[in-house]
């Protein structure tokens, strides 16, 4: 039997078709490897999460997550379950029989994976040995003060330690933390083919951190010196090794493939951009209600901010807000401070009636007090709403039976991922409350972060150093606008693939050939656009944003991971695999084209205004306007195919 095939029939039928190469899945193995597996720490546990389910749509029970074991992970994250192969099985009880603690389940969320995870702590009393293993294979040479990347060897090392005697074997490593297992399976010449992402350069986050004008000197640092400087030498060693060692070198984007170029001296062979896993509402405009709920809830959050001294109007009110790990300047924080207060003064000279309220989303330190009482509360009402959502969706099958004359068979009426979402909520009861990302369980903002976001008008993430980006792209599926930059992977992957992103609610500040007082009256000039739209030419921009989601849906993005993997097949085992290796991924590119109703000057769309509504109109929403109709013309006005993404070739 061949690959399994994971459908794109639910796509809206805009995107390129793809044959699907044809991948003996059932005589392989996948693992895939990151810091990131059950552990959420920013965009690539985003990626790790999101991706789970396409891939296990594709490989089934051949597909294993790795990485680090962290009890509280485990236990609220992870059903616990006997490992169903004797090879991973045979490696689990050797690592054991060493003293090493592993642990193996289904991680709780679409797809439901497999994950084995290694207790890094508990074997750290091997560190020195393996250490002296890493230097004995490649001269690298790691600081005893540097845990990060000790913990890093521990899961590489814990990992080839015994999983190479696995047959047919594909692992995917995803940055510097795994890259590890990487270069010591190939020290050891375990026969597995392999490919390694990376999410960024470390010295280009630090190098961006610092203020150097990066982009415009690319070729000119004397890296090794750099890295050096920043004491983290031995990290980038780690990481540019496991760059050449790979069969298959991949980023998430072309703005990172060259920095990738330059700063880790190999060009990426695929890139691999990020997707989502995008969900479809039965009712279309659905997503405009849950805007209108969520930001009730923000809005209550307001009322009560500002209590006593309330002297705006709620009704003429928008959200803004950033958010993203705290590195103020890569993320744009500092640029995005200097235009709220051009936008202020904007606002002001044009005695604009409308207020903008903004979030700083950046977790930094804190001190959290009187959270133990608000927790059961929030706790009791996260479980009140799973069981709410799991009564609908019982009902709904129930009634659908019977209307087809049937009694449903009651054990098969919930699907596997309705109860991993309900053992969620059980688990979670358990969640030690962290300050560090938006929460339903949060004492101030009771919310979390994807109902926060729905509830905004507008995403701002004008970042300066940016692989991918997920934020912006969080936004566009639950049809939110924003903000973001032609450094980031995101917003080069939207102005290559839409005709004109303002239209459909992404702004993109030219970061790369403006001065920073340039980019930021831009970006000046973009928020006070959003601010004099009315209401209901936000209400069409929103519809307009949301149309772009099949575009981020990893049921279109997945095939170049596909890809990515046949390559190091053909590259691992050139005998069985066979592989033209210059061929790019099977996938046809398009352009969305401005939408219908937007004058053809792209200058006159930028704040996406629908041409025929100017006035000040927050009651007519109900006015005649066909967003669908004006979506089927935009399917047929599709033109330019072309090949996307795709770097081929490079060694
Ligand atoms: N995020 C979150 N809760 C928050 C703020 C952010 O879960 O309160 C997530 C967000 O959904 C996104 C990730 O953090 O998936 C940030 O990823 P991104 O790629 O934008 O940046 P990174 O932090 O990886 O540099
Ligand atoms: C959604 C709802 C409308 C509501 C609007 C608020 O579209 O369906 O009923 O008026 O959100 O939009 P605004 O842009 O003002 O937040
Ligand atoms: C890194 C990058 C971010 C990207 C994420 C997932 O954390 O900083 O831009 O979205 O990885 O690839």
């Amino acid at each position: 039997p061949l690959a399994r095939s994971f459908s794109m029939t639910s796509l809206s039928g805009v995107l390129p078709q793809w044959d699907e190469e044809d991948l003996p899945v059932d005589d392989l193995l996948l693992f895939e490897v990151a810091w990131e597996v059950t552990n959420k720490v920013g965009g690539i546990y985003t990626v790790i999460q999101t991706k789970a389910k396409i891939t296990v749509d594709e490989w089934g029970e051949n597909y294993f997550m790795m990485g680090p074991y962290y009890e509280h992970n485990f236990q609220t994250q992870v059903e616990a379950c006997e490992a169903p192969l004797p090879a991973i099985r045979g490696a689990m009880d050797a690592l054991i029989s060493n003293g090493c603690q592993v642990f193996f389940g289904r991680w709780l969320i679409e797809g439901s994976p497999y994950v084995l995870l290694f207790d890094v702590g508990g074997a750290s009393g091997n560190l020195d040995r393996w250490k002296g293993d890493l230097w004995d294979s490649c001269n690298i040479g790691l600081p005893s003060q540097d845990h990060e990347a000790g913990d890093a060897l521990i899961l590489g090392s814990l990992l080839t330690d015994r999983l190479g005697d696995a047959p047919n074997v594909i692992a995917h490593f995803h940055e510097w933390q795994a890259g590890a297992g990487l270069i010591l399976s190939r020290a050891r010449k375990i026969p597995m083919a392999t490919v390694f992402t990376t999410h960024a350069t470390l010295l280009g986050r630090y190098l961006c951190a610092g203020n150097v004008d990066f982009y415009n000197n690319l070729g000119k640092f004397d890296i090794d010196r750099e890295a050096g400087e920043r004491q983290i030498y031995h990290r980038y060693c780690l990481e540019r090794a496991a760059v050449h060692c790979a069969h298959v070198f991949t980023t998430v984007s072309q703005i990172t493939a060259v920095e990738a170029q330059h700063i880790l001296q190999r060009k990426p062979d695929v890139i691999t951009p990020n997707g989502l896993n995008v969900k479809k509402f039965s009712a279309m405009h659905e997503f405009q209600n849950m805007h209108c709920s969520s930001k009730a809830r923000i809005q209550e959050f307001v009322r009560g901010h500002f209590y006593g001294h309330l002297d705006f109007n709620l009704e003429k009110t928008l959200y803004f807000f950033i958010a993203g790990r705290y590195e103020f300047s890569n993320k744009g924080a500092d640029l995005f401070l200097e235009a709220l207060s051009r936008l202020n003064y904007l606002l002001r000279v044009h005695k604009e009636d409308v207020t903008v309220v903004v979030f700083f989303i950046m977790p930094a330190k804190t001190n959290n007090f009187n959270v133990e009482s608000l927790k059961g509360q929030a706790i009791r009402k996260q479980l009140w709403d799973t069981a709410q959502g799991m009564k609908e969706k019982f009902g709904k099958r129930l009634y659908e039976a019977l209307l087809k004359g049937e009694i449903p068979e009651m054990n098969n009426i919930l699907d596997r991922d309705d109860f991993s979402v309900m053992k969620r909520a059980i688990y979670a009861t358990q969640i030690v409350f962290h300050p560090e990302f938006l929460s339903s369980t949060s004492p101030l903002l009771p919310m979390d972060y994807e109902e926060f976001v729905r509830g905004c008008n507008l995403g701002v993430f004008p970042s300066y150093y940016e692989p991918w980006g997920y934020t912006p792209g969080e936004c566009t599926v639950m049809g939110i606008p924003s903000v973001t930059t032609n450094l980031s992977g995101f917003g080069c992957f939207m102005e290559e693939h839409v005709s004109d992103p303002a239209a459909y609610g992404i702004y993109v500040v030219d970061r790369r050939f403006r001065s920073a007082h340039e980019s930021c009256s831009q970006l000046t000039q973009f928020m006070f656009g959003f601010c004099q739209q009315s209401r209901r030419q936000r209400i069409i921009q929103r519809n307009r944003t949301e149309r772009l989601s099949d575009l981020l849906d990893w049921r279109f993005l997945g095939r170049f991971y596909v890809h990515a993997r046949l390559l190091a097949l053909s590259r691992a085992f050139p005998d069985k695999y066979e592989m033209d290796p210059m061929a790019p991924p099977k996938a046809e590119g398009f352009r969305y084209p401005r939408p219908y109703s937007v004058p053809p000057s792209p200058s006159a769309s930028l704040h996406s205004t629908p041409h025929h509504s100017d006035a000040e109109d927050d009651d007519d929403e109900d006015e005649p306007y066909d967003e669908d109709e004006e979506a089927e013309r935009d399917r047929m006005n599709i033109k330019t195919p072309f090949v996307l993404g795709g770097v081929p070739g490079g060694r």
